[in-house]
């Protein structure tokens, strides 16, 4: 058996106790076919055992199938998916769900979110009844065991006190932008009283902090990569990462986090400003 840093073995567990690989391995913009295909497979090989799509990302079907071809049990990998921003209504969530179950053909869903509060053509948008119609959705397809957990990304506080409010079950997590400089202080503090496990997506900026100088000198301090500072520091935070990559030498890269940051080094990221703003 090969051994994994614990990175890709560790767990956090979701406030329903299902237990959730602590780094995820994320397949934005990565298009369907053999690039998608190609990289899950590289990410299962290097022992991530958490993969993150959506059916917006157009690709469910090379990660299933990438998945499926691994010959790793179902029950080891965890797969979210999303239900795309702009579904709104309760009869569309659940024919988008059926297509996206078919797509990813997996049996049930590990973790299934509402992409965002609004669709990404209106940010802003009070969408609030559409939500807690498209969360009751979610509620049934929780009960029937079609999803092991559910939850939300891009919700900011107001949008999850609405949710809580009018529904039953309180998300297991919410998928939000994080990464050194842009903590979201106020919805990830919200999240940790209410028990949502709160994951850090683009935690590298989308590539925005790797050129970052003073980022640089700091990794170099350590003997890594600004991206491995970037994800340890998130997990540091108690957060999930959701790291992509497609080039095979970075998906193992970004897994081998397994060092620590100082005190004093975490003092100094936690003041920094958006390098990329
Ligand atoms: N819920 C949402 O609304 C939402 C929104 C955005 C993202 N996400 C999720 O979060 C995931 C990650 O976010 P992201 O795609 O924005 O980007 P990211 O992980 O912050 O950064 C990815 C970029 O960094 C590069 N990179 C990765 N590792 C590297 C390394 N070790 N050294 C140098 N360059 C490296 C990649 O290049 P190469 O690929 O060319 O190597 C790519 O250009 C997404 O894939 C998706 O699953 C969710």
């Amino acid at each position: 058996m090969p051994t994994f840093p614990n990175a890709l073995t560790d767990r956090f567990t979701l406030s329903n106790g299902v237990e959730i690989p602590q780094v995820g391995f994320g397949t934005w913009q990565i298009p369907d076919g053999p690039e998608t295909y190609d990289s899950v497979a590289a990410a299962l090989a290097a022992g991530y055992r958490h993969i993150d799509t959506a059916q917006a990302y157009g690709n469910e079907e090379s990660v299933g199938r990438a998945v499926r071809d691994s010959g790793i049990p179902r029950d080891e990998i965890f797969v979210t998916t999303k239900l795309p921003a702009e579904i709104k209504d309760a009869d569309e969530a659940r024919a988008r769900f059926a297509r996206t179950t078919g797509d990813l053909d997996l049996g049930a869903i590990d973790l299934y979110l509402i992409h965002a509060p609004w669709p990404w053509t209106e940010i802003g948008k009070d969408c609030r009844e559409g939500n807690i119609a498209v969360w009751k959705v979610f509620e049934e397809l929780y009960g029937s065991g079609a999803v092991r957990s559910i939850g939300v990304s891009n919700f900011q506080v107001p949008d999850l006190e609405s949710l809580i409010e009018a529904t039953d079950v309180v998300p297991h997590a919410n998928q939000i932008r994080y990464f050194i400089g842009h903590t979201q202080p106020e919805v990830t503090a919200f999240c940790a009283e209410h028990e949502i496990l709160v994951e850090a997506y683009s935690p590298l900026a989308t590539g925005g902090l790797l050129e970052n100088a003073e980022l640089q000198a700091l990794a170099r301090k350590y003997g890594r990569s600004v991206a491995q500072l970037s994800i340890r520091y998130v997990l540091d935070k108690g957060l999930l990462p959701l790291p992509k990559t497609t080039t095979p030498s970075r998906i193992v890269e970004n897994a081998d986090v397994d060092f620590e940051i100082s005190v004093d080094d975490i003092a100094t990221l936690d003041a920094m400003d958006d390098p990329t703003a």
